[in-house]
């Protein structure tokens, strides 16, 4: 028999809590399931559904609001998540958005972790006033590092290549490369001296050669271990089995809430490979990065910019080179966080969302930066691509095939009123509607959030996605 959260709720009431996490998810109302009884997930993993910086991060903030957990789990700090709140800014790279409004919040195993840049994160955050604990934030100690090597192999094979991918430069690549590899320093290892001295052997055998062709100068095997060694003891604080307070988490009827990186068409296997990340981006990783069952993800929320931006090299069929290209750059402030690179901008790509909405199992949108379109007088939306004198619903998986779509248009007409900072539905012009109506149709999915400006309150809520 399946418990419904509420029934669990009444049931079990006031009962103890036998966990080293209590205190902190006590403070929402801990609930405790009885031992092996089924429950009923109520979960929302967020995903960037195009080519990264949709607006995750913002929608995570005002998500986190009714979760109880919010979980990284994938990526690493190439991800740069904006939140405005009122007059403060916050930029998180590396940290679940949840800890803005305080909420438990977990690194996954999925994760490649830069330890310095954790710790600098950390300072910045708490510069802002947001307070990070041990008992706030969880890293889970299967996580594997990104270390300093990493990062000098990253921008210098980006340096030597001719064809780029556009990096981030932050070492992510090769960090998955030792993951993969059975090679990489993992969270645990910093209490133990002997296993990462060993670990580090292990690396600079497989490095030295790669560093050495690429003129990088040798490994520093001793400083390094010495470094990890100095900072270990202020991140182990942090460091848990987080797919053990993950089953204690659901057991007990608590919403989780995922924060995916990147978007869909960056995923290392569904994206536009080679010009992707070296993660798999898509929601079915919620599940594999956290350690989570594949019940865990719930109802998949895809993040969907209003038109099309990418950063880093790779193929963009609906790219414009044009004055609106410009305008939706300028307007949108389409600037990357990480790099401070110009995001290339394009019209709305409804057959590559319409893909994303497949290959995340997408149950809702979250439509971003509809106000960005406010003022064009006429507007197109790619609803599939020519190739070869044929039409096709998708993007192929052949590089080269994919750099030779001709995108198919159907024109809309704009709106000359203002949607910016818009609350409600009801306020928005007829054309803005139709506008919004249309793309459900084209990509097969609800829209359950509109968001109509930076700031976490202007956001329109059509459907609770923790309630769908
Ligand atoms: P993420 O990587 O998906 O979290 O997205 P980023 O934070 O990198 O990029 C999205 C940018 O758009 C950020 O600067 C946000 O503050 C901003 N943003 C988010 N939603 C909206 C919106 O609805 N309208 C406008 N104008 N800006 C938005
Ligand atoms: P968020 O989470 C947009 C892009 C890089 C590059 C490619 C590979 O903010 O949406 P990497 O450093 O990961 O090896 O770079 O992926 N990229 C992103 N683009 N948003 C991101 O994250 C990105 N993270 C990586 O620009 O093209
Ligand atoms: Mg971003």
């Amino acid at each position: 028999m399946l418990y419904k959260p509420t029934r669990v709720r009444r049931r079990l009431r006031g009962q103890s809590i036998p966990s080293p996490t209590a205190e902190c998810l006590s403070k929402g109302g801990w609930i405790l399931a009885a031992g092996g009884k089924a429950y009923e997930m109520a979960n929302v993993t967020v995903i960037g559904a195009q080519w990264g910086d949709e607006g995750k991060g913002k929608l995570v903030d005002w998500l986190s609001n009714r979760a109880d957990v919010v979980v990284r789990f994938q990526g690493g700090h190439n991800a740069g998540h904006t939140l405005v709140v009122g007059d403060q800014t916050y930029k998180l790279s590396l940290l679940p958005s949840g800890v803005v409004q305080g909420k438990l919040s977990i690194i996954g195993n999925g994760v490649v972790v830069d330890p310095w840049h954790l710790l600098s994160e950390i300072e910045t955050l708490r510069g802002q006033g947001v307070a990070i604990s041990p008992d706030l934030l969880v890293l889970a100690d299967n996580a594997c590092l990104i270390l300093p090597i990493h990062r000098d192999l990253d921008q210098a094979r980006e340096a030597a290549a001719s064809n780029k991918i556009g990096t981030t430069g932050r070492g992510i690549g090769p960090a998955y490369e030792d993951k993969v590899g059975r090679r990489a320093v993992r969270v645990a290892d910093l209490e133990d001296p002997e296993a990462l001295a060993a670990k580090l052997d292990r690396l600079n055998a497989h490095h030295a050669p790669l560093r050495s062709g690429l003129g990088l100068p040798a490994m520093d095997v001793a400083a390094l271990l010495a470094e990890l060694q100095a900072m270990a003891p202020k991140i182990l604080p942090y460091a848990r089995p987080a797919w053990l307070l993950l089953d204690e988490v659901v057991k007990a009827g608590r919403r989780v809430l995922f924060e995916g990186a990147q978007g869909a068409l960056l995923d290392v296997d569904h994206g536009t490979y080679p010009y992707v990340t070296s993660s798999n981006t898509v929601a079915g990783q919620a599940a594999a990065g956290s350690g989570l069952g594949p019940r865990g993800p719930g109802y998949v929320l895809g993040i969907v910019k209003a038109y099309t931006t990418r950063v880093g090299e790779g193929p963009f069929p609906t790219e414009l080179h044009d004055e609106v290209g410009k305008h939706l750059g300028e307007v949108g402030r389409e600037v990357g966080t990480v790099t401070g690179r110009s995001r290339r901008c394009g019209w709305f790509d409804a057959a590559l969302v319409r893909q994303s909405v497949a290959l995340n199992g997408i149950s809702g949108i979250a439509l971003t930066k509809l106000d960005v379109l406010d003022g064009l007088p006429q507007l197109r939306i790619c609803t599939g691509y020519r190739l070869n004198g044929a039409e096709i619903g998708h993007m192929p998986a052949g590089l080269s095939a994919q750099s030779r779509l001709e995108p198919i248009y159907e024109e809309m007409e704009g709106w000359s009123e203002t949607t910016q900072g818009a609350r409600t539905w009801k306020t928005l012009p007829g054309n803005a509607v139709k506008y919004v109506r249309r793309i459900e149709e084209l990509i097969g999915a609800p829209v359950a959030l509109l968001s109509t400006s930076p700031q976490r309150d202007d956001t329109i809520l059509m459907r609770d996605p923790f309630q769908s």
